[in-house]
């Protein structure tokens, strides 16, 4: 009974899946799906007809033969106009198709990775690309999203014609004797049915394997890519690499292996099976004819609805199998569509503060990643208008993520931060987060042209050439662009054979990003911005600093500790909390983690000129 219950559900759950894969087929191109609607059912019914045609003509031929009658000249005309029609659709049809459903491929592809990128953009907070079962799940819907959406096309055009063949052959056969469709059916659907068991099991069994899939693709990338060819080579790492992508290989191909093996040996199990049960339609049917009770034609017809037929319940075998691992991605597709945001977004949102007036405040903030690591403890302070606050600790003390907090990737798990008194959960986020000009410690590189890499922080500014000119001049890149030959609109990167910059230019672009953003902005943020430059560049930058976060309220996070005298106030946080909070000269009086590390550095540099 439950295993009924169970069938039924999961048969209402794959005709659900399909009628909503339908309805995307037909938001994705209408026109296509008629067309390929209307072609395919032709295709599947034109064998039935042209098998009905030979088996009028033989009869007729037949009974002419024998009764020595004269025939009717229309008839045999219009019998062999019809046959000509349907075997000169048959071959007509299928490129049609063919071209149809590829271009038809290629454009559900692209509709379900922006469904996907809009998917993943709706996202506000980082949470999701920290949740390790959710980005295996979208790393498996993106690989798989460009072959699943093809095959699944392939498929309906080999499985809906396949379809119509089946059932109209297995009709035509019904007047020979009712349970020869019967015997057919019975000899021959376990196959499809135990294979689709099985494909369903290496499915899953492959889900299971993806974290082995997607290290192999890591060590093989590590090995393959620019980027860590220096690093491969100098520390030897090409054997170490290798010997892990062997691993990961061997872990997923042991069960899929031995998964494989199983299905080819029940299937061979089951051929015999049908083999028999057709051989006993055949026997009978020739022992009818001999008999006088069944026409030429019959045999005929017989003989070739057979062919077909077990052609085409192989072909609804191969496509059912494949159409049931296609079912399951479009199921993880549009359960990946139906996830549910990891950050409750208030509606409606209060309007963002501008200008601000008391500031903004952490009041005693803990913070724990997803993964359990807690990386901020009762942080508690106020950041006043138009103030520069330096962030200082040692590495891991928790002061990128407070800067995350601070532009709302991730809500504290205790505490609150308020802008001017509000609730920032309660604020536009998208307003907020323009409110919020920022340098990342790991910014990104594009491959994008020069000026696009600016203009990324302010979009209104695309096409305003004096606008990311003045970003560039700001973060000191202006002069190396202009030596190029195509300036600003140089390509960047070796994805698209663009220009490479050096590691402290790119850092460069990254502030001209947050100072092009900057000019419509309140709060200015800058993680470790100066990392990557000479001391050249970092002097310029800081000295123009003043100028630089003017009328902003600005976080200088920074292990250059020479560069935060400049800070009105520093902020000094230690395993995730906050310690000290004062001037240069007050935390040094206070001979606490500051002055330690102040003293560490300051000795440093004395020593070096003193050698
Ligand atoms: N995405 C993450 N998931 C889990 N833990 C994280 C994540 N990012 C950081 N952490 C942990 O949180 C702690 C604080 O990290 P954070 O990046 O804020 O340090 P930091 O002060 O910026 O260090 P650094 O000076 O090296 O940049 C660290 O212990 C780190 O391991
Ligand atoms: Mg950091």
């Amino acid at each position: 009974m439950t295993k009924v219950r169970n069938a039924l559900n999961l048969a209402l759950n794959y005709s659900n899946i399909f009628c909503r894969s339908l309805l995307l087929l037909w938001t994705t191109a209408p026109r296509e799906t008629i067309f390929l609607a209307i072609a395919l059912l032709l295709q599947g019914l034109i064998p039935s007809v042209a098998i009905w045609i030979n088996k009028q003509v033989v009869d007729t031929v037949a009974t002419i033969l024998s009764s020595g009658s004269s025939y009717n000249f229309w008839t045999v005309t219009s019998l062999v106009a019809g046959w000509v029609v349907a075997i000169f659709l048959e071959s007509l049809l299928p490129p049609w198709v063919e071209a149809a459903s590829i271009n038809f491929g290629e454009k559900l592809t692209a509709q379900i990775h922006l469904q996907l990128m809009r998917k993943a953009d709706s996202f506000v907070d980082l949470i999701p690309f920290e949740d390790s079962r959710f980005y295996d799940e979208l790393q498996l819907l993106q690989q798989q999203a460009d072959d699943e959406p093809r095959t699944l096309l392939f498929i309906m055009s080999e499985f809906l014609p396949a379809l119509f063949t089946v059932t109209t052959m297995l009709l035509l056969l019904c007047p020979l004797a009712w349970w020869i469709p019967l015997l057919i059916l019975i000899a021959s659907v376990p196959q499809p049915y135990v294979s689709c068991k099985i494909e369903w099991h290496i499915w899953e069994t492959m889900s299971n394997k993806s974290l082995q899939a997607r290290q192999m693709q890591y060590y093989s990338s590590v090995m393959l890519t620019d980027t860590y060819a220096k690093e491969v080579r100098l520390f030897g790492l090409g054997s170490l690499f290798t010997q892990r992508y062997l691993q990961a290989f061997q872990d997923k191909y042991q069960a899929m292996h031995s998964l494989r093996g199983k299905q080819a040996f029940s299937l061979t199990g089951l051929s015999v099976l049908s083999a028999s049960g057709n051989a006993f339609a055949f026997f009978w049917v020739v022992l009818q004819a001999l008999g006088g009770k069944l026409t030429p034609g019959s045999v005929l017809l017989f003989i070739q609805s057979l062919a077909y037929t077990q052609q085409n319940l192989s072909y609804l075998m191969r496509s059912s199998v494949i159409f049931q691992r296609t079912v399951l991605f479009m199921e993880r597709f549009f359960n990946f569509l139906e996830s549910k945001p990891t950050m409750s977004v208030y509606i409606p949102a209060s309007p963002v503060p501008a200008p601000l007036k008391s500031g903004i405040t952490f009041e005693n903030v803990d913070f724990t990643y997803p993964d359990g690591r807690v990386a901020l403890t009762g942080v508690s302070f106020t950041l006043h208008p138009g103030e520069t606050v330096a962030l200082v600790g040692e590495n891991g003390a928790g002061k990128t993520t407070l800067v995350k907090l601070l532009a709302r990737f991730y809500d504290p798990t205790q505490g609150n931060i308020f802008v001017d008194g509000k609730n920032l959960k309660n604020l536009d986020i998208q307003a907020w987060r323009r409110q919020i000009a920022v340098v990342f410690q790991d910014f990104c590189r594009y491959s994008l042209s020069i000026g696009e890499n600016i203009a990324l922080g302010n979009l209104a500014a695309i096409n305003d050439l004096e606008q990311l000119k003045r970003a560039a001049n700001k973060s000191g890149i202006a002069q190396k662009v202009e030596r190029f030959p195509e300036g600003y609109f140089t390509l960047l990167g070796k994805q698209f054979d663009g220009t490479e910059l050096s590691g402290g230019e790119w850092q460069k672009l990254a502030l001209a990003r947050a100072f092009v953003r900057e000019e419509n902005s309140q709060i200015l943020i800058l993680d470790e911005p100066t990392a990557a430059l000479d001391p050249r560049s970092e002097y310029e930058i800081y000295r123009s600093f003043s100028e630089l976060v003017r009328g902003k309220t600005a976080i200088l996070v920074t292990h250059r500790l020479a560069s935060v005298r400049m800070a009105d106030r520093i902020l000094v946080l230690k395993a995730g909390k906050l310690i000290e909070v004062g001037t240069h000269e007050e935390l040094l009086q206070k001979r606490g983690e500051y002055a330690t590390l102040w003293s560490m550095q300051a000795d440093q540099y004395r020593n070096e000129v003193i050698e």
